[in-house]
């Protein structure tokens, strides 16, 4: 192994068992992945429900075992045996999980003092209080967990995950049912540890936030990766653009392989993103004066995405 990326896979395979007179047969979770994140980046990897995301995750937090392969966390093996290797992994990353746990007996601020003494920090005050105050739950730090609301208590998970300040976060559905106001914030706080230095790791169903925040994408569906490289190439290379023409008064009907509808007073083309609109109006020989309006969307994520999963389904 010589990649010491701050996340590596390597032909990472993961079978759950049967369980018990369950006649379903064993799933094949993950499926051969391999997949190698760059220092700093922040990494999407987007799939559908059932799709891998949580699995690969939990081999790397040494939650679940893996079948075969590896998993290796700035170098170091995960599923290593040795101790010292373990005390090392556990404090280069932070896991923001998707399920939320109850630690229904303790309160916020006790908590992080507890798994800042975990991690081997003695006196983290500063940092709690920075964190709690940054996530808007310094007035709830005297609260028990368990009587949080669902969206602090997953303000509280990003909490823990970021005590002892990891050189990798692993964001696990962040933002499942937590409203948009806090979404925002958390996204500004996400861009801030990136800016910082920060390897990020992101599972999320909201295409649109990965779009914007996140430098390259990995899609998986059915336990194998069908698409990994920088967000805005793979938008570019699977999606069409679409521009709308608005006309003053009805022009000719036009010949154009990128027309896909004519009335009077409009007219929309869906164009290969790498095409420049000079060369579109150029050879539909468009009379421009008599031009309202032009709007031109540009491909999304999503729309990549669901390309992606319809090629591999096809
Ligand atoms: N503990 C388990 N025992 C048996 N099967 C499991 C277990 N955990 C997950 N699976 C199965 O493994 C597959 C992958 O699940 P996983 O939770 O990794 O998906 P995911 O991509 O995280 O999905 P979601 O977007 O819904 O969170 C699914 O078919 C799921 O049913
Ligand atoms: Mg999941």
């Amino acid at each position: 192994m010589s990649s010491s990326a701050p996340i590596y896979l390597q032909n990472l395979v993961k079978t759950y068992k049967k369980i018990k007179g369950d006649k379903a047969d064993a799933v094949l979770a993950v499926q051969d992945v391999s997949l190698e994140m760059k220092p700093g980046e922040i990494l999407g990897l987007l799939g559908p429900n059932g799709a891998g995301k949580t699995t690969i995750i939990s081999i790397l937090t040494s939650l679940e075992s893996s079948s075969s392969g590896g998993a290796f966390i700035f170098g170091h093996n995960v599923e290593s045996n040795d101790r010292a290797v373990w005390a090392q992994v556990k404090n280069l990353y932070g896991l923001v999980p998707q399920e939320i746990v109850n630690h229904g007996f303790f309160t916020v601020y006790e908590v992080l003092t507890f798994i800042s003494g975990y991690h081997g920090i003695k006196n983290n005050r500063e940092r709690i209080e920075y964190l709690l105050r940054r996530l808007a739950l310094w007035d709830h730090k005297d609260k028990k967990v368990a009587q949080l609301s669902g969206g602090m208590k997953r303000r509280f998970l990003i909490a823990k995950a970021l005590v002892h300040s990891p050189q990798l976060l692993l964001l696990d559905e962040p933002t499942a049912g937590v409203d948009i106001e806090l979404r925002n914030t958390l996204w500004t706080f996400v861009k801030e540890l990136h800016a910082q230095g920060t390897s990020i790791l992101l599972t999320t169903h909201y295409l649109e936030e990965a779009e914007q925040l996140c430098d390259r994408v990995a899609i998986i569906d059915k336990g194998k990766i069908k698409r990994v490289g920088p967000t805005k190439e793979l938008i570019k290379s699977l999606t069409q653009r679409r521009v709308h023409i608005s006309l003053k008064s009805a022009v000719e009907v036009l010949q154009s392989p990128y027309l896909i509808s004519q009335t009077p007073t409009d007219l929309i083309f869906k164009l290969p993103s790498t095409m420049v609109l000079g060369d579109l109006l150029s050879t539909t020989k468009l009379d421009t004066s008599k031009v309202t309006d032009f709007k031109i969307y540009e491909g999304t994520l999503q729309e990549a995405f669901l390309h992606i999963l319809d090629e591999g389904r096809a």
